[in-house]
């Protein structure tokens, strides 16, 4: 491997030493996966460093330059999917219903917000999940935990990790993203199709007013556009969605990674003379926009390691267990030419503790060189997920309404911009988060509850979030 440094290279080389798509092996690590058949593992490296990339670098700088415009406020990013994507979501049905899902959502946005929406999915690669425990117990018995698909299986008699699920994941996310490239391409978001916007389960006369009058506008708009013929250059027929994926598995997105053309450095270069070798940088090519978990972001661990040298987006969940001194370090070791909409804040801190703890994180980034250079983005989910007296994990829409309400409120209390919102969230008609317009309530989770990891937002709930969060930027606060 090229001994080159990454891309974020800091202009001081004596204190940062060379990076490599490698130099995280150096660092200690966690959540690391130990493997009994290290030959096998191997071979399945091995195989995936031949496979070619499944994302490229000029997409993945087409997103850099959206989130560009998110951090400056020019424009809102809408990112969600599973918790755990399993390979067997790799079906039409269950694409399908997410790709229009995600598309519905950033309509209602774009016409709440005024404003662009950049769509990322968790999908077409979350195969790796975390685990608070490395063991579980079921029926009594001590189990090694279920940690995605990529690793092992969620089945008991699964649960060794399996090195053969390095490669299938490959697969698994190309097959995906090829089928979503496909549908797009064939007019899955054209907006010249009717949208099935089902709001007959809304119970709430008033809500449902609310929500029937927004696609209303929204259906009036679109067909005012088509009249007097404002889509002559096809806007209305294709979109773009890019994929994202939490980056936990570091022996997989090393692989991945490749040293390649820069279209944006190649543009620059033609300009200044500079050789070819300076126009490449290292590419995670698994996916668009990787992000760095809450239990992985230790400033000298292994993952922040590698993410320091990727030129791909990166995102940070920040949560409750970050100081300000840690968040302003991690910027300055992934973005230390502050490169504008680089990295994401994904803020995740749970409806009652966001108060007190988001102002301070807001203050230490905009007081700072960092000011107006990072997208915030608000993850209403992951400190919000309790238990019921039963045992089955769950989040209530009202926590994670209130923490999404809260941190709009303190943005704007602070000067700064929300630009968007991670969300876990599924196509289908699962139980799996408690109220909503439905009205779900814990005896209704045993319906549907289909997820393996975290309760996951189902058609409705996540339609009806878009709604409120729309009708927050046009002036209907109270009301979120
Ligand atoms: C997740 O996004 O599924 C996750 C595990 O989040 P966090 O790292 O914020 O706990
Ligand atoms: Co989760």
């Amino acid at each position: 491997m090229a001994q080159l440094n990454g891309p974020t290279k800091s202009t001081d080389s004596t204190t940062t030493p060379p990076w490599t798509p490698s130099s995280w092996t150096s660092k200690p690590i966690k959540q690391d996966a130990i493997y009994e058949d290290r030959k096998s593992v191997e071979k399945s490296l091995s195989k995936l460093e031949r496979l070619p990339p499944i994302v490229t670098p000029t997409e993945i700088e087409k997103l850099k330059a959206s989130l560009r415009d998110v951090a400056l406020g020019k424009a809102f990013l809408l990112q969600g999917g599973d918790c755990a994507e399993l390979f067997d979501y790799c079906e039409e049905n269950a694409i399908e219903s997410k790709i229009k899902l995600l598309l519905q959502m950033s309509l209602v946005l774009i016409w709440g917000s005024n404003k662009p929406v950049v769509r990322i999915a968790r999908m077409a690669g979350q195969y790796a999940k975390p685990r608070s425990s490395p063991t579980e117990l079921v029926d009594g018995v001590e189990t090694p935990s279920f940690r995605g698909d990529i690793l092992n299986g969620f089945e008991v008699g699964e649960r060794a990790l399996d090195p053969a699920r390095l490669v299938s994941a490959y697969f698994h996310s190309a097959s995906t993203l090829n089928f979503i490239r496909g549908s797009i391409a064939s007019g899955i978001a054209d907006l010249h199709r009717p949208l099935d916007w089902g709001l007959g389960h809304v119970r709430d006369p008033e809500l449902q007013t609310k929500y029937s009058n927004i696609v209303s506008s929204i259906t009036d708009s679109l067909r005012f556009m088509r009249t007097v013929g404002a889509d002559t250059a096809g806007q209305l027929q294709t979109v773009d969605l890019f994929t994202s994926h939490e980056g936990l598995l570091l022996e997989y997105e090393q692989r991945l990674t490749r040293l390649l053309r820069n279209p944006t450095k190649s543009l620059v270069s033609r300009a200044s003379g500079t050789t070819a070798e300076d126009t490449k940088s290292y590419y995670n090519t698994s996916a668009h926009f990787l992000w760095v978990g809450d239990r992985t972001r230790q400033i000298d661990g292994a993952h922040i390691e590698y993410f320091r040298g990727i030129a791909n987006p990166i995102g940070v969940k920040i949560g409750p267990t970050t100081s300000p001194s840690d968040l302003l370090a991690l910027l300055r070791t992934l973005n230390p030419s502050v490169e504008v909409g680089k990295i994401t804040l994904i803020t995740r801190y749970g409806a009652s503790k966001v108060r007190s703890l988001l102002p301070t994180h807001i203050k230490t980034v905009e007081g700072s060189e960092y000011a107006r250079s990072v997208v915030w983005q608000c993850d209403p989910m992951h400190g919000n997920t309790r238990s019921t007296s039963t045992g089955i994990k769950t989040r209530q829409f009202t926590d994670i309404l209130s923490e999404l309400q809260e941190t709009l409120a303190i943005h704007k209390e602070e000067g700064s911009y929300l630009g968007g919102v991670h969300l876990e969230l599924t196509g289908e008609a699962v139980t799996e988060c408690t109220g909503g317009s439905e009205g779900l309530n814990e005896d209704d989770l045993s319906l549907n509850y289909t997820s393996f990891c975290d309760p996951r937002l189902n058609e409705k709930q996540a339609l009806e979030l878009a709604f409120l969060i729309a009708g927050h930027y046009r002036g209907e606060e109270k009301q979120l």
